[in-house]
C-alpha cells in the first residue's frame, strides 16, 4: 500500500507526525510525504519535522504565498503531477487548508482514493476559507475520518454517511501524548522568557477573518491588553498575523509580549503552563483543553463545540477592546467538566489500519462506523470502472 500524504501548513505536519509515524511501523506500507511549501519560514516549518521526528518530506513543492486561487490552483497542478509518477493507492489529507483542498482535488481528479482526516467539522460560516475547504474536501474523500460525534453529525446532515465515515478521535491528542514528555525535557521556554507557571496568559491570532478586519483586529489587541493589566500575555506571532503588525498603524499592543512563532515543544509548555489561552486558532483550543486550561476564543463561532459545552472554552466575538478584555479577565480561573471527546490517543493506529483494509478488525478493536443504511456518499455517482474498484476495496471491508 502506498499513501501520499499532502502537507503545507503548520497544523498539518504535526498531525501527519502521529500517523506518519504509524505508518512507518505498518509492514506492506510506504508513505510518500509531499509538502506543498504553503508555509516555508523555519518557524512555520523545518522545526516542526525535526522536533517531531517526520521524515524529510519525498516532495517539496515549493509553492508558497499567493492569493486563494493562485495558491490553490498551483498546488493541484504540481500534486497531480506527483500522484501521477507515484501512483499512491491513498492521498492523506489533514484539515482545511487549501493545501488539504488541493490534494484532495488533485486526488479525486485522478481517482485515486482521498482519505480525510478531521473529516465533518463544520464552522457554517462559510466567509472563511477554512470552511470552503473542509466541506468541498469531505465532498471529495471516500474514507472521511472524524474526530468527534459532533463531525459525524455534520457529516451525517449532508447526506455523508455509512461504512466510509469512521470516528477514530483526534490525531492531535495522539501527538500531545506522544510528545508530551520530550516537551517537559527538552523544552526551555518559560526559562527562556521569565515565565511562572501559572502567572501569564498566552494567545494567538491568524485567522484572517481576525488579521484582516481592523476593527476585529484592533478589539482582539485592545482586549489583550486589558488582560496585561492584571498578567503577563506572551503571544508568538504568526506570520500574517505579523504583516498586519507592521503594516497597519493599529496601536493597540502595549503590555503583550510579542514572540516570534515557537516550536511545538516550546507551545506545548506554553500552553500547559499558561493561566489562560486566548487563540483562534483551531488546534490551540484543543491542546488548551488537553492541559485543562481554560480557553478563550477569539471568534463567533467553533468548530470543537463539545468544548464550550463542556464550559473549558467560552467564545468571544471580538467585537470591542472593552468586551473582550472584560470577558478575558473572567474567564481566568474557569474551569469546566471532565470528558474524553477526542478518542483515546490512538486515532493514528485506527487511520492506518483502516487504510491497510483492516478495518473489520479495527471495528473489533472499537473503532465505531456508522451503521449501513444511513446516507451512503455520494459514491454512485462514480464512473461503473471507478465504482468496481470501490467495491472491492479496503472500505467495503468496513461493512464487516
Ligand atoms: C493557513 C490556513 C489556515 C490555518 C493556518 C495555520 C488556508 C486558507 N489557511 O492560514 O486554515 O489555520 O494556515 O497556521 O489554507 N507567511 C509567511 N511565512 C510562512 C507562511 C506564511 O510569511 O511560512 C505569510 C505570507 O505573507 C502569507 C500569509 O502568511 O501570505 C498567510 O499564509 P497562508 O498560508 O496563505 O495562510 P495562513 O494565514 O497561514
Ligand atoms: N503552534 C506552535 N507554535 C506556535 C503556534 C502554534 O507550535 O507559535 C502549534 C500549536 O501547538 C498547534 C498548531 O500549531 O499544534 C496549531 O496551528 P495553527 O494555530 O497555526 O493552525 P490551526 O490549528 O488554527 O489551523
Amino acid at each position: 500500500m502506498i499513501v501520499a500524504t499532502v502537507v503545507g501548513a503548520r497544523p498539518q505536519f504535526i498531525k501527519a507526525a502521529a500517523v506518519s509515524r504509524v505508518l512507518r511501523a505498518t509492514p506492506g506500507a510506504r508513505q510518500v510525504l509531499i509538502h506543498t511549501g504553503q508555509h516555508y519560514d523555519e518557524s512555520m516549518s523545518d522545526v516542526f519535522f525535526e522536533e517531531l521526528e517526520i521524515p524529510r518530506p519525498d516532495h517539496n513543492l515549493g509553492i508558497g504565498s499567493a492569493s486563494h486561487g493562485a495558491q490553490t490552483g498551483r498546488m493541484l497542478e504540481a500534486v497531480e503531477a506527483v500522484l501521477v509518477t507515484e501512483e499512491p493507492d491513498w492521498v492523506l489529507v489533514y484539515g482545511d487548508t487549501n493545501s488539504t483542498l488541493a490534494g484532495a482535488l488533485a486526488a479525486a481528479k485522478l481517482h485515486i482514493r482521498v482519505a480525510h482526516v478531521e473529516a465533518g467539522l463544520r464552522s457554517l460560516n462559510r466567509r472563511m476559507p477554512e470552511e470552503v475547504n473542509r466541506v468541498l474536501t469531505d465532498h471529495a474523500s471516500d474514507l472521511l475520518l472524524a474526530p468527534t460525534t459532533a463531525a459525524l453529525e455534520n457529516l451525517a446532515r449532508e447526506g455523508i454517511g455509512g461504512s466510509n465515515v469512521a470516528l477514530v478521535g483526534d490525531v492531535m491528542y495522539d501527538v500531545a501524548l506522544y510528545f508530551g514528555d520530550k516537551a517537559e525535557s527538552e523544552s526551555k521556554a518559560l526559562e527562556r522568557l521569565g515565565l511562572r507557571p501559572k502567572e501569564y496568559a498566552l494567545a494567538t491570532v491568524h485567522r484572517a477573518e481576525n488579521t484582516d478586519d481592523p476593527v476585529r483586529l484592533a478589539a482582539i489587541l485592545g482586549g489583550l491588553s486589558a488582560l496585561a493589566q492584571r498578567l503577563p500575555v506572551v503571544f508568538p506571532v504568526h506570520p500574517r498575523t505579523r504583516h498586519r503588525l507592521t503594516s497597519e498603524p493599529l496601536g493597540g499592543t502595549s503590555g503583550l509580549r510579542l514572540i516570534d512563532p515557537v516550536g511545538y515543544l516550546d507551545m506545548v509548555m506554553l500552553e500547559k503552563n499558561a493561566a489562560l489561552v486566548a487563540t483562534d486558532s483551531g488546534g490551540v483550543q484543543k491542546e488548551a483543553f488537553f492541559h485543562r486550561v481554560p480557553c478563550a476564543t477569539l471568534r463567533d463561532e467553533t468548530e470543537w463545540v463539545e468544548l464550550v459545552e463542556l464550559g473549558w472554552n467560552r467564545l468571544v466575538p471580538p467585537r470591542d477592546a472593552a468586551s473582550v478584555g472584560a470577558t478575558l479577565v473572567a474567564a481566568l480561573g474557569a474551569r469546566g467538566r471532565e470528558a474524553s471527546p477526542y478518542g483515546d490517543g490512538r486515532a493514528a493506529e485506527k487511520i492506518a489500519a483502516l487504510l491497510g483494509s483492516a478495518a473489520r478488525q479495527v471495528q473489533d478493536e472499537g473503532v465505531e462506523v456508522l451503521e449501513p443504511g444511513r446516507a451512503e456518499h455520494q459514491r454512485n455517482d462514480r464512473l461503473p470502472s471507478e465504482r468496481s474498484r470501490l467495491d472491492g476495496g479496503d472500505i467495503e471491508a468496513a461493512e464487516g
